[in-house]
């Protein structure tokens, strides 16, 4: 079978009809260019985008102008809709068969609630196909010049969310804090202080490097650089605002030989206040 790219290259014509599915798709962390060919073809071809308020001004540029744009600006803390709003909005177009498609930050499921809006489809028998997209994770830590594994530093790399459903005390804070492993915190920045607590209680050391990593590969990505046991301090200081990701190992210390993205704003903290940390108490 031609693969999707192919039959639209070689005929636009004959391009794969959008209508009758609903097409969840991730639109990347920011830059346009990071965007899929899939899904740039498929917003070119979208009748219908619901979209998320991570999405960027460029990124909406590149869909079809006759689209009906629909915001659904689900922000933490902020939701503009409810979860279950956005699936009946889903529904509600998926059902008109109108070239659907849901367009979401970084990839659809990674932190993204793609895999309850499929399951809103599928109770309501309605086609889907999911597009994925860079996470921000990726994405921000390869304009950062951070590489997430480095066979020197870390063998693993473990993503995060601070934003949890129910109560954080189920949180595994013992495989967090695991050594030679790199952290990727997404929705961290309300609880930074937690964290860093946290991960210093568990035994992960104060002097460990840490990035900030805010707007991350659009032109106005700032990188901030410190220790864990300064992250509070880095976050106030250096007002930082959303969306923001950290990353935390030993790898962040490449960030300022690898620096390459030309937008970056490299910014190396340095640190008034003696970190403040204590022990994990013995269990
Ligand atoms: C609801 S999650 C969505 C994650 C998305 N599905 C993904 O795969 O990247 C939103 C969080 O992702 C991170 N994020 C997304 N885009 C970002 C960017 N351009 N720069 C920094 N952090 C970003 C932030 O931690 C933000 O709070």
């Amino acid at each position: 079978m031609e693969s999707f790219v192919a039959q639209w290259v070689n005929d636009s014509d004959r391009t794969p009809q959008v209508r009758e599915k609903v097409y969840l798709v991730g639109g990347g962390p920011g830059d346009p260019d990071l965007l899929t060919v899939k899904a740039l073809k498929l917003l070119q071809k979208a009748e219908v985008v619901l979209y998320d308020a991570l999405i960027s001004p460029e990124i909406l540029n590149l869909v079809n102008p006759k689209a009906l744009l629909v915001s659904v600006g689900k922000r933490a803390n902020n939701h503009s809709k409810k979860q279950h709003e956005i699936n009946q909005l889903l529904v509600k177009y998926g059902k008109q068969k109108r070239g659907v498609v849901r367009l979401k930050g970084g990839d659809p499921f990674i932190y993204g609630r793609g895999g309850e809006e499929l399951q809103a489809l599928i109770a309501a028998g309605i086609d889907f196909e999911v597009v994925p997209g860079i996470t921000a994770a990726s994405g921000c830590a390869s304009y950062a010049g951070i590489p997430l594994t480095h066979r020197e530093h870390s063998q693993t790399v473990m993503f995060v969310t601070a934003q949890c459903k129910n109560s954080q005390e189920n949180i595994d804070w013992t495989s967090i804090a695991r050594q030679n492993q790199t952290v990727v915190v997404y929705m961290g920045l309300l609880k930074n202080d937690v964290l860093a607590q946290q991960l210093i209680a568990y035994g992960r050391c104060p002097n460990t490097p840490v990035a900030i990593i805010e707007n991350g590969t659009t032109r106005a990505q700032r990188v901030i650089t410190g220790t864990l046991g300064c992250l509070t301090e880095m976050v106030e200081e250096q007002q930082v605002i959303s969306p923001a990701l950290m990353i935390i190992g030993e790898v962040v210390a490449l960030a300022h030989q690898l620096d390459w993205y030309p937008n970056n704003q490299l910014i190396q903290h340095m640190s008034k206040m003696k970190p403040v940390y204590k022990l994990r108490e013995a269990v």
